[in-house]
């Protein structure tokens, strides 16, 4: 049986993902934040699970990653991929990877466009995915910071993401307006920028033509996610 929960930290309106295998207990916990560690490790606790690692679908600028935190309180593996150049990890994930927690797997896609390093976790049986910043519910991440790319971003939804079956469930890392999921089906009829037959061009165009603020916390969220979460002041070694 699989143990899903989707949380959520209002300051970034960042979602998070937790998914368990019973009876094995075995669990990975997708875009931790660092603010919610404490909340999350004692989900994992209540819900006698075992927290195997966490994975980060790319190099946040809006929030620090959780991922050091829990690694300290849970011992839980850090993942995130090898094109992050981030240190500290103790698994970098490339296109085709599979991260196994108990009898189930996540399958990685490599999603490049938002940031150059972002990655599409999907679930063994193509019924959910987790598309971190590259498709949002009707929207799509920012493509102006980062190494980002209107077309790499095209690309990406187009060939990773609209390819899967048309039921499989779309969890993204932020939802500004309270929406909570979202399906291959619906982003290809309604996302007004990526799906009902818009081309590259148009996409890129709209993309070039948006005026977007810097983020507010991306001059400390970069630096402390590419040593995954670690503080300064804390030695880098993970064992
Ligand atoms: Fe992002």
């Amino acid at each position: 049986m699989l143990v899903f929960r989707q949380l959520f930290d209002p300051a970034s309106s960042t979602y998070s993902y937790l998914l368990g295998d019973l009876p094995s207990g075995e669990a990975v916990l997708i875009d931790p934040v660092l603010e919610q560690a404490q909340r999350d490790a004692t989900l994992v606790r209540e819900l006698g699970l075992t927290l195997l690692a966490t994975l980060d679908t790319h190099v946040h600028a809006d929030h620090i990653t959780g991922a050091w935190a829990l690694h300290h309180e849970t011992s839980s593996m850090i993942m995130l991929a090898k094109e992050s150049g981030a240190e500290g990890a103790n698994r970098y994930l490339t296109q085709g990877d599979e991260v196994a927690f108990g009898t189930r797997r996540l399958l990685v896609r490599a999603t490049p466009g938002h940031s150059n390093s972002c990655l599409t976790f999907v679930l063994d049986d193509h019924s959910m995915a987790f598309t971190g910043d590259c498709l949002l519910i009707r929207g799509n991440g920012r493509t102006d910071l980062q190494q980002g790319s209107p077309a790499r971003l095209y690309h990406s939804v187009h060939s990773q993401i609209f390819s899967l079956p048309e039921t499989c469930l779309l969890y993204p890392a932020h939802d500004y307006r309270g929406l909570t999921v979202t399906s291959v089906a619906e982003e290809r009829r309604f996302n007004p920028r990526l799906g009902a037959g818009t081309s590259v061009t148009e996409f890129t165009s709209t993309m070039q033509n948006r005026q977007l603020a810097h983020p507010k916390l991306i001059d400390i969220a970069i630096p402390a996610n590419l040593r995954c979460g670690r503080p300064e002041h804390e030695p880098a070694s993970v064992s």
